[in-house]
Parts: C-alpha cells; structure tokens; sequence
C-alpha cells in the first residue's frame, strides 16, 4: 500500500504541531540507513511473497523480511544545503523523506539532525517541516487559518501570527487570498499556501515532497522559479524529492540519483551530468536522454580508440589517459553519446533518418543505427531555411562525434571506466 501521496490530517498535524524554535544548524547526517516494510499479511502471505528471495519484481526488492524500499543509504547533508533525491518511481525517495519527518520508523541505520540523534524522536520535535504533493490543506480553514495553525499549536501570541503569516503570504505572492478557503483557489495558488504553511514555522530543515507534480506544466516551470526564489529569502535546508531529472538539475545544489533503493551516484547537477557513474544515471540525467551503442574499445599499447560498426573514433587524450591510468584491457562497451553531442556530416557512422520532430530552436532527429533509435539534436540554424523538410523518412545520413564527448560503459556492469 502507498501511503505518501495522502498523508492524513493527523500526519499533516504531527508534522506541524510543537516544532520546538528554530535553532541555528540544521545539517542532515544518514548513516548506513535501511528501510524494509514488513509484509502485512500472515504467514502464508509472507511465503508466498518471499519465494525467489532476492528477486526483483517491477522495482520491489523481495526478502524473507519484507520489501527493502532504501538500503545502504549515506549521505552528508550541510546546513542550508538544497539536496535533491531524484530517481523512477518506486525507487525509495518517499520512503527516504518521510523517514527523515519521523513519519515511517526508521528500520536500521542513525539519522542526525543538527547534533542530535533522531531516530527515536517524535516527528513534532524534529523542527522540519514538510510539503506534500497533494497539499494536505485543511478545506474548512481559510488560507490565513490554514497557514496560522502550526503557530497557534505552539501558542505563538496573535500579533506575531498575523506578521509572520503577512510575512510569509508576501513572499508566495498570495496575500489577496489570505481570506478564502482553498476550494476557491487553483492548483498552483494551494500549493503557494501549503508552502507557506511550512515557511512559517522558520523550520531548520524543509521536506519537499513532488510539491510541483500537481501542476501543469507551464505552472510547475513558474512554481520552480519560485522555489528557486524562496530559498534564496528563506535560509534553511532543503531536501527535494522528485522523478524529473529538470527540476533536479535546476534546483539542487547537489542531486542524489537513487534507483530500486540504492544511491547511484551524488553529486552537483553538472558533474552527474558530465561524469555519469554508470549507464542508469547517465540515461535518466538529462533530455533527450543519451543514447548507448554496442563499440568495441580497442586498445594498442598505450593508445585506445573505440570502433562502432567498423568505423573507428579516436578518444580524447584525456579520456585515454584516464583508461590506461586504470589499466582497462581491450573490451565489448557500452558506449553512450548525448543526442546533442552528435552532428550529422560526411563521415562517420551510417543512419537512416526516421523521423524529425521540430522543436523550434532545434530539430531532434530519430535515426536507425543497425535497428537502433539514436536521437540527433540538429540545431534549427545549422539546416537554414529547411526545416522539418531538411530530413525525410529513409534518407541517408552520416553520424559524428568528437572523441572527447563519448561515454564508455563497462558491458557488464554498467560503470563509467573512465571516472
Ligand atoms: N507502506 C508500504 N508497505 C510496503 N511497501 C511499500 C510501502 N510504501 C512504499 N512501499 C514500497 O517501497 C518502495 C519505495 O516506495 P516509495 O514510495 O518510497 O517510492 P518513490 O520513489 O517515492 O516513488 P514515486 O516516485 O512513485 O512516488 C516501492 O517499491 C513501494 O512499493
Ligand atoms: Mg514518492
């Protein structure tokens, strides 16, 4: 049963009532973390799950002891950091936030907040605060009441209520709603008020849920702004969950790539994306997604180059240096190239053009390599006035990329072999 997407109101009111005052450092520290949800069933249901201990079933990791939604989960988190989980659906980031608001029992590993330890503590005295993806907002409140209640909870006197909610309503731009209830108002302005609920209680550290998955998408690209905006007028830390790879690029200072419950790689938005750890992250970090060949690395004494349907490509210095570095013998890769990093010229692998979508500043265009679909992102001022006509179904073009824009994969695995 998934239980995040509707945090009931007693939850909604745990993690609100009696957040002790702010205090000053609000670094986040997990340390070998695990969470694994026992099966509800009896024990027959319990047999029947376990068969195949081990095997992963559409994303579930199977055991004798339940399904292991997070495992082997390390990270630093500094104060007034922005970190941001991404990863597929069913991959743990719930599980993983709410274990961090107190709200799912924490099965094995410690969890640190400032100095303390905090597995053990309630969530109302954890000074987090934390926005659902469903908002959570109670409907026979008004905004005001709605945003006013974790404060009245913690008797905060009236004046000073009504300065931080003003306060708060001012920077979310949603003052001239302070007195409706939220059935009176649009999807993009209750999530504003269910994030103003959370600045109000000056938390140490922000939970964020998918807060943006609600909305449409030219709303969410103007919510993202937003957020962006805020954490630069409310100085705590964020922790960030989402599965959209642009939200993480664009609002972390640091992402951590999770999938089937394991972290894949941290790092800043730039390095995950320049130096991918392994073929999931760098196929789900971002858009169009890279796309993977079959190649050979082929190695002569100190030299690599890679071949990819008999035609060969020189491999940047560096990325040689790195390869002979770790001593990598001549293998079968996965070799991995951004759909931007292509250009379509003389030489160079043989295509057949499949399809062209136009996208305004650029065309990306499908192409088959051997019955594989690569995508080409063509920059509509390279094909002048041409246009969508520039590729036709069935025509003939040749693929190229610089030796020092490939990626190469270990076959088996999957890591990066040249990180
Ligand atoms: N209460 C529960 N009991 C049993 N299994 C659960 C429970 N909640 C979540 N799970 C399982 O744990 C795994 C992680 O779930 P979680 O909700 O953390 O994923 P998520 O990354 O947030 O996914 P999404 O992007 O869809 O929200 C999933 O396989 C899920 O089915
Ligand atoms: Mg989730």
């Amino acid at each position: 049963m998934r239980t995040e997407q509707h945090p009931s109101v007693r939850e909604a009111y745990c993690a609100e009532a009696n957040a002790p005052e702010p205090g000053n450092m609000a670094n986040v520290i997990l340390k070998d973390i695990k969470k694994v949800y026992p099966y509800a069933g009896g024990k027959a249901e319990k047999k029947k799950q376990a068969k195949g201990t081990g095997e992963k079933k559409a994303n579930l990791q199977i055991t004798e002891q339940g399904v292991v939604a997070v495992q082997a989960f390390n990270l630093d988190i500094a104060d007034k950091e922005f970190i941001v989980l991404v990863g597929p659906s069913g991959c743990g980031k719930s599980t993983l936030l709410r274990m961090i608001a107190g709200l799912e029992e924490i099965t094995e590993g410690e969890l640190y907040i400032g100095d303390n330890m905090v597995n053990d503590v309630e969530p109302k005295n954890r000074d987090i605060a934390m926005v659902f993806q469903n908002y959570a907002l109670y409907p026979h409140m008004t905004v005001f009441e709605n945003m006013a209640f974790a404060l009245k909870l913690r008797k905060v006197p009236k004046d000073e209520i009504k300065k931080k909610v003003r306060e708060a309503a001012e920077i979310l731009d949603i003052t001239e709603y302070l007195d409706r209830k939220p059935k009176a108002l649009s999807g993009g302005q209750r999530q504003r008020v269910a994030i103003g609920r959370a600045i109000v209680r000056q938390p140490q550290v922000f939970l964020m849920d998918e807060p943006l998955s609600n909305l449409d998408a030219k709303l969410r690209n103007q919510m993202r702004a937003e957020i962006i905006k805020l954490r630069q007028k409310v100085d705590t830390t964020f922790i960030y969950v989402t599965h959209d790879q642009t939200e993480a690029m664009t609002l972390g200072d640091r992402i951590v790539v999770m999938n089937d419950g394991f972290i894949q790689q941290i790092g800043t938005p730039q390095e995950v994306f320049d130096h991918p750890a392994n073929i999931f992250v760098a196929g789900f970090i971002g858009s169009p997604q890279m796309n993977f060949f079959d190649a050979e690395l082929v190695r002569s004494g100190d030299g690599y180059s890679v071949s990819v349907n008999g035609v060969q490509f020189g491999l940047s210095e560096e990325k040689q240096g790195l390869l002979r570095g770790r001593d990598i013998p001549q293998q079968e890769i996965t070799l991995g190239i951004r759909p931007e990093h292509i250009t379509v010229g003389e030489e160079g692998i043989p295509a057949m053009v499949d399809l062209s979508e136009m996208m305004g500043t650029s065309i990306h265009l499908h192409a088959a390599v051997n019955h594989t679909d690569v995508v080409v992102v063509v920059p509509t001022a390279d094909v002048q006035d041409k246009g969508r006509s520039a590729f036709t179904h069935g025509m003939e073009v040749k693929l190229e990329f610089g030796g020092n824009v490939v990626h190469l994969f270990d076959k088996e695995n999957g890591e990066n072999l040249c990180l």
